[in-house]
């Protein structure tokens, strides 16, 4: 199998549950429960929030953190079916966190995925109240014991996720975007400044998901410290490789608008070193990544290919 057959294979998985654990059909009887029938007159819409959710959640996307919870864990033995709830709920995060990024009064994108964004399908509010599901629905599914059957594991997941979801991490990171746009003031925005910035609106939820991996496999403190600092060095290539896809893509292949950050004015390595050294600071990243999986010898191929497809991707 070629390294995107088996990242289809995983996102083709992942989709299927994914669907059932929203309602739909293709799996089991769902974490979101239809309306008692009558409770709620027709006319109010009351399924709107639940199909704004899917549409967030469900049809696109890499799948690239579930991808990463699912190799990650398989380090330690095929356990790669149990990771496949805990993937979902960090994709459900995700998905929110997308749906949000896009609003007005964020990144004001129209397109996403190759399609209308969230809140240009559905309205603005009801975008934001699915994204607000969909993060609590992240914590449901860890929560429940048919993810895994040790409730210490499940704790463990739990922090690991909110930890790199809130201020400290992707929504204070969100926070740093959104004020840098604003504040376009070069002696606050060098590069470690940016780096910082990336590293959590971006990197915590990537580094998460290998962390998840680790917490599935009961790794050991080195081999759980060595895929947190895989994550690190991953999601902080992610972002570069969004920038420069940002600043030399098309939108046909992107599946988003292009050429949006410089005239943001976005904060990116890209718009301070220009694309050359963001270039070069990319496959300098990419042999960070992978030197920190020498601990797991061959067993980590999977992985050094995943920092390979993350630096060279097209979409
Ligand atoms: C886009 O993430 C947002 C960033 C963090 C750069 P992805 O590139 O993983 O988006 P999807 O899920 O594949 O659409
Ligand atoms: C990623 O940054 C933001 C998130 C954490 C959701 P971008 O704003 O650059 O992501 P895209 O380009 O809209 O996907
Ligand atoms: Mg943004
Ligand atoms: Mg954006
Ligand atoms: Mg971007």
């Amino acid at each position: 199998m070629t390294f995107a057959q088996r990242l289809e294979k995983t996102a083709a998985r992942l989709d299927a549950r994914l669907d059932g654990l929203l309602g739909g059909n293709g799996g089991d009887a769902g974490t979101i429960r239809a309306k008692p029938a009558g409770a709620i007159p027709d006319r109010l819409q009351p399924d709107r929030l639940r199909q704004a959710m899917r549409y967030a959640a469900l049809g696109g996307g890499k799948r690239i953190r579930p991808f990463l919870v699912i190799e990650s864990a398989a380090l330690f033995g095929p356990g790669a079916d149990a990771a496949l709830d805990a993937a979902a709920a960090i994709e459900c995060m995700h998905c929110y966190s997308l749906a949000h990024d896009d609003l007005p009064a964020m990144d004001n994108d129209s397109m996403r995925r190759g399609r209308p964004t969230v809140w240009k399908a559905y309205d603005e509010w009801t975008a934001i109240l699915a994204g607000d599901a969909l993060q609590a629905l992240a914590f449901e599914i860890l929560s429940r014991s048919s993810t895994h059957p040790d409730a210490s594991i499940r704790a463990d997941l739990i922090l690991a996720l909110a930890r790199a979801s809130g201020a400290g991490g992707m929504a204070g990171g969100q926070a740093l975007d959104l004020a840098a746009e604003k504040l376009k003031d070069p002696d606050v925005l060098d590069a470690a400044t940016i780096s910082r910035l990336q590293a959590m609106k971006t990197g915590a939820l990537i580094t998460c998901a290998c962390e998840m991996g680790a917490i599935l496999g009961r790794a050991n403190n080195d081999e759980r410290t060595a895929l947190k600092s895989y994550g690190d060095a991953l999601g902080r290539a992610f972002q570069i490789a969004d920038d420069l896809l940002d600043a030399e893509g098309d939108a046909q292949t992107v599946g988003k608008a292009v050429a949006k950050d410089a005239a943001q004015g976005k904060a990116t390595l890209v718009s301070l070193l220009g694309i050359e050294a963001a270039r070069r600071k990319l496959s300098e990243i990419e042999g960070e990544a992978i030197a920190v999986l020498s601990i797991f010898g061959a067993r980590a191929a999977v992985l050094r290919e995943t920092a390979a497809f993350v630096v060279n991707r097209k979409a």
